[in-house]
This record gives C-alpha cells, sequence and structure tokens, in this order.
C-alpha cells in the first residue's frame, strides 16, 4: 500500500486547477439509468470512486466511453458517454457497493426505469452506519415494494412509481438524490419537502431537466417534481468540487503561502470562505479563480460547527480542525452530520496537536508547531487533514492506507508538489 511522504514547513506558492465536483459526478452518472439514449457528461474528475461507479453501471449494462481526450491531458476534466444498452440487470452487487456507499444512487433510477432493483445494503464505513432508511421510507411511499433479504435491497415497482408528496425526516444528500431521479419517471407529481440543498443537488436537477425532466424548486428545500414518461440524452459539464477548493484553501492557509485556484467559483462555499475569513485567511477573486493567502502572519482559532448546505460543510471539518491546531487560541468545532468523524482526532494528537473531544465536540487548543509523524489514514476527509498538517508541520510526516485520500482527490501530491510543496509518494516501509 502506497503511502504519502511530506517535508513540511514550506509555504505553498502558485497555482492550482480545482477539478470537477466527485459528489455531483456519481448521482450524474447514475442518471444515465434514466434513458436508453447517451449522456455525456464533461469535466469528470480522474479519481477511484468515479473509476468504481464506472465498473458498477457497466454490471448494469451501462456503455462508457471517453469522448475524447482530457482538455489537459491525462484524464483530469475528461468527458465520458454513458449510454444504457442493456437494460435487463438490475442488481447492484456487494462487491461493488461496500466499496462505495454512493452505489445506493443506483436504486432510484433503475426502480424508475427498469421497475427493479436490488441493491446492496452499502453498510458502514468508518465515519458512522450511514443507513439508508430515509431513502426506503420515501421510495415506499411512492409505491415501491421493499425487501431486505441477505443484505440487499429488493426493491420492485411493477406498475411503475407514483407521484406522493414526501417530508424528509431528516436533511439528507442521497436520499434526495435517489428521490429526484426515481420522481423524474414516476406518474404524477411528487413534491419533496426537507430536501437538501447541496449544490451537488442542483447539478444533478438541472442535468435531469436538460435531459427532459420537469423540476422546480431547485436550490430550495422544496422540490416539485412532474413525472414524465421518458427522458432523452444530453450533454453536461460538472460543477467544480466545492471541497477540493476549499481543501486547497487551507492548504495555502496552513502553509502561510499565496495560491490562485483555477476552475472554481466563491459563490458556493460561503460558509467556508466566512470560516477562513474568521481565522485570518484572506480570499478574493481574480480575473482566472480564487486567490488565498494569509491576511497577517498569525492564523486566529474560531468555533465552528457543522451544517447541512448552506451551512459549513461536514467534508471540510477535518480540513478546518487541522488548521486551528496551529491558530493562535481555541478552537471548538462541532460536527452535527456524522456520529464518528474525529478519527483525525488522535493521527493529529501525535503530531503534538492539542485536541480533546466531548462527545460531539472537539476543543482545538493551537500550539506553536506540529511535528512530522508516522500517521494512519481512515477515511477520505481524515487523511488529507493529515496531509495538510503535514505540509505545515516540522520534519517529516507519513500518511498511510492513501488509498482513502485517491478516492476523492486527484493527483494532489503532484497539484502540491508544482506550489513548491517536499511531497511523494512511496511505498509503504513494513512494519518494523
Ligand atoms: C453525501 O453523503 C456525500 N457523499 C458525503 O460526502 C457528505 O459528507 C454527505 O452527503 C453530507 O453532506 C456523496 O455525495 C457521494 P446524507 P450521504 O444522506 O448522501 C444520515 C465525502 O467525503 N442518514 O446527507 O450519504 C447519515 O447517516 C462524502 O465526499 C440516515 O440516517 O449523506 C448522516 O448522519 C462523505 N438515513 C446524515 O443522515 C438515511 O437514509 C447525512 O447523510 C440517509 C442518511
Amino acid at each position: 500500500m502506497d503511502q504519502i511522504v511530506i517535508k513540511g514547513g514550506r509555504p505553498l506558492r502558485g497555482e492550482i486547477t480545482i477539478g470537477g465536483a466527485k459528489n455531483a459526478a456519481l448521482p450524474l452518472m447514475a442518471a444515465s439509468l434514466l434513458t436508453d439514449e447517451t449522456l455525456t457528461l464533461a469535466n469528470l474528475p480522474h479519481l477511484v470512486d468515479i473509476t468504481t461507479m464506472v465498473h458498477l453501471l457497466g454490471e448494469l449494462g451501462v456503455d462508457v466511453s471517453m469522448a475524447g481526450d482530457a482538455p489537459n491531458g491525462g484524464h483530469a476534466g475528461r468527458v465520458l458517454n454513458l449510454t444504457a444498452r442493456d437494460e435487463q440487470g438490475f442488481t447492484a452487487p456487494y462487491d461493488l457497493v461496500r466499496k462505495m456507499r454512493a452505489s445506493v444512487l443506483v436504486l432510484g433510477p433503475l426502480l424508475a426505469r427498469r421497475g427493479e432493483a436490488k441493491v446492496s445494503l452499502p453498510g458502514g464505513c468508518a465515519i458512522g452506519t450511514r443507513p439508508v432508511d430515509i431513502h426506503l421510507d420515501a421510495l415506499s411511499q411512492m409505491g415501491a415494494e421493499l425487501d431486505l433479504e441477505a443484505g440487499y435491497i429488493h426493491a420492485r415497482a411493477p406498475k411503475g412509481l407514483k407521484g406522493a408528496h414526501v417530508v424528509f425526516p431528516a436533511v439528507s444528500v442521497g436520499a434526495t438524490e435517489n428521490l429526484l431521479m426515481a420522481a423524474a419517471l414516476a406518474e404524477g407529481e411528487t413534491q419533496l419537502a426537507n430536501a437538501a440543498r447541496e449544490p451537488e443537488i442542483g447539478d444533478l436537477a438541472q442535468c435531469l431537466n436538460a435531459m427532459g425532466a420537469k423540476i422546480e424548486g431547485i436550490g430550495t428545500d422544496v422540490l416539485r417534481i412532474q413525472g414524465v414518461d421518458r427522458l432523452h440524452g444530453a450533454t453536461y459539464s460538472v460543477i467544480p468540487d466545492r471541497i477540493e477548493t476549499g481543501t486547497y484553501a487551507a492548504a495555502a492557509a496552513i502553509t502561510g503561502g499565496d495560491l490562485v485556484l483555477k476552475n472554481t467559483r466563491l459563490d458556493f462555499i460561503d460558509s467556508v470562505i466566512d470560516v477562513l475569513a474568521k481565522a485570518g485567511v484572506s480570499i478574493t477573486e481574480e480575473e482566472d479563480g480564487i486567490r488565498v493567502k494569509r491576511a497577517n502572519n498569525q492564523l486566529t482559532g474560531i468555533d465552528v460547527s457543522t451544517e447541512p448546505y448552506p451551512g459549513f460543510p461536514t467534508d471540510m471539518q477535518a480540513q478546518i480542525m487541522a488548521l486551528m491546531c496551529v491558530a493562535d487560541g481555541a478552537s471548538l468545532i462541532t460536527e452535527t452530520i456524522f456520529e464518528n468523524r474525529f478519527m483525525h482526532v488522535p493521527e493529529l494528537s501525535r503530531m503534538g496537536a492539542d485536541i480533546t473531544v466531548h462527545g460531539s465536540s472537539a476543543m482545538v487548543r493551537g500550539v506553536p508547531r506540529l511535528h512530522g509523524a508516522e500517521l494512519m489514514a481512515t477515511d477520505l476527509r481524515a487523511s488529507v487533514s493529515l496531509v495538510l498538517a503535514g505540509l505545515a508541520a516540522e520534519g517529516e510526516t507519513r500518511v498511510n492506507r492513501v488509498y482513502h485520500l485517491d478516492r476523492g482527490y486527484e493527483r494532489v501530491e503532484e497539484k502540491l508538489a508544482a506550489c513548491g510543496a517536499s511531497i511523494r509518494r512511496a511505498e509503504a516501509q513494513p512494519a518494523a
């Protein structure tokens, strides 16, 4: 297994190009199941999770091909054609679903288009049990017959799905996405109240409308969908990744550097900008992207609580915690979305961070410097918070199990090395 080796203490300077949003690309790819025509998706990131979704869709009879080369060579920003030619299959197998929880996003489209879906229960992951009860309750309100057998959800809608007025009991990104796709082909009108409002959901709704769906209320917490008989193909470009944007902004801040982030936007990370500005980070719009640097030479500790969009995103919690480890003063960081998303705390503590966890809150007391250490990545965002800490730490940091990182960050060591970081990928050392 690979590891990332970092020699810290170098301020990052230069430009980083932000990729397409992983959490928009995955549901958009699942939407290809809703039509037998070709869905062309552009600006796709080259990530392990995207490859996993390609494999899963392949199992479900979707032909996936690259349409020409990626604009910048390699694979970054590539264009894929997805065509659901063979519409017989309806099973998403455990060995793929266990690798990527977002596989559950094929449930809604399969049920809507093929009338049947057999999807392995995703199982938990490092950050929590990750149930899908909200998805299932809402689909059953649309007439789906659901059986749980041998770890699989077996859903049927032999007479098609019927529009319903669904009120989600809690805000769920995935459930909102599954129900949007299911409702697009249902009979009659569906209303989704207490819907999640993440920009990735707006991206999915815009793409579905480009495919002929009739969705209103995009960007609000009440979505109204008029079901149609069929959807057609479309060409759609994925929005930039707001979490990758926030992550590299934190990298500039923690190293005292000065970065320009290209191919991204400010308007969908207001809550992150607000928190970083309070911590003493200057973020300004430039003609070709956004510029991030420290406003002065000291970061200030601030309190942060994760919330559903437009609040501070849970996917940025680990990264802001790494930043607060070297800020002046204390920060109370509260995680309200997932029940176990502090796996980075013991690893940061091994670098000399001063963090005390009380239930869903962590009290971070800033220290003058972190010290490099051998660390273990546990989940996607925890991994990158350890890389950020390593960039600022004195000495050498080795982050193991970087396969977590590769699920959500494209060529992270190349992008950081190009801005002056001493960072490389290496074979993990055999345990001494
Ligand atoms: C999406 O996960 C993202 N993944 C996550 O990003 C992100 O952290 C999360 O939304 C919150 O923003 C993708 O988009 C592929 P939820 P999702 O349903 O849809 C509970 C990353 O790092 N819940 O909004 O699974 C759930 O356990 C990943 O890129 C139920 O109880 O999140 C959690 O506590 C990590 N029952 C909360 O709701 C359900 O049926 C929010 O989950 C569904 C969810």
